[in-house]
């Protein structure tokens, strides 16, 4: 099927290098989480490759995009639930800070893309180093039920930000996501607590997850010099 494509609008060699780096790391008999998003695009494509030379996987897509682009690259898929524990989960992120918390959420694919990394052995975060920083400051990604939308951006100027309901491109009216949700971009100005503002905005009543992600293992960074540098979790 032909459908606009976020890969190529925001391609670099950086994303293209630390995609293929990471579906290099998958092993054979694995249960793989593909994340959404342009850098991912390029490892599930690399996967896809691997699968065609014999590697045997299966791929938890978290998305449509991620699930198209799996078909599309011969990617033999599962569900949550006939396979509920995730090998390794590799997705991409907006930012990343020295701490490796991570904002997710760019394409609007944050809940599921946290359900698949929470059921995962390890989750893999891929970015190019543009989005490594050593303070987040991205607006932080919320799905939110239509009906909360009032609600949500209340308790969002309560807790210190800026509310910005996220509008569609080529649709009239807002982004709904695969759940038939909204996103608001929750904008904090610079975080320097994001465990503080995870755990202030999962109390958000409508906001059914937010973006922030505290348990990448490994962060991958693909750097303009061609090499990849990795950050690992030490605790
Ligand atoms: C989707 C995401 C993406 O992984 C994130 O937006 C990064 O995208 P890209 O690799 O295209 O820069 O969180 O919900």
């Amino acid at each position: 099927m032909l459908m606009t494509d976020r890969t190529k609008k925001v391609s670099t060699d950086e994303k293209k290098a630390v995609g293929e780096f990471a579906a290099g790391i998958v092993e054979d008999g694995m249960v793989v989480g593909l994340g959404t998003g342009s850098t991912t695009a390029y490892a599930i494509q690399a996967l896809g490759r691997r699968v065609k030379e014999g590697l045997n996987i299966k791929g938890i897509p978290t998305s449509f995009q991620a699930r198209m682009i799996a078909i599309e690259c011969g990617v033999p898929l599962t569900i949550l639930a006939q396979d509920p524990v995730v090998d390794i989960a590799i997705d991409g992120a907006d930012q990343v800070d020295n701490d490796m918390f991570v904002i997710k959420g760019g394409g609007g694919a944050h809940t599921s893309e946290k359900i698949v990394a929470c059921s995962a052995r390890q989750f893999v975060v891929l970015v190019d180093e543009i989005k490594l920083l050593d303070i987040l400051d991205h607006p932080v990604p919320l799905e939110v039920m239509p009906d909360a939308l009032q609600l949500v951006e209340r308790q969002v100027s309560e807790l210190g930000g800026k509310p910005v309901l996220r509008m569609a491109i080529q649709k009239d009216g807002p982004v709904i996501t695969d759940n038939g949700n909204c996103i608001i971009d929750a904008d904090f100005g610079k975080i320097v607590k994001p465990d503080r503002l995870a755990l202030d905005l999962s109390k958000c009543v409508g906001v059914i997850e937010h973006g922030i992600f505290d348990n990448a293992y490994k962060i991958f960074i693909g750097k303009t010099d061609g090499s990849i540098e990795v950050l690992t979790r030490k605790h």
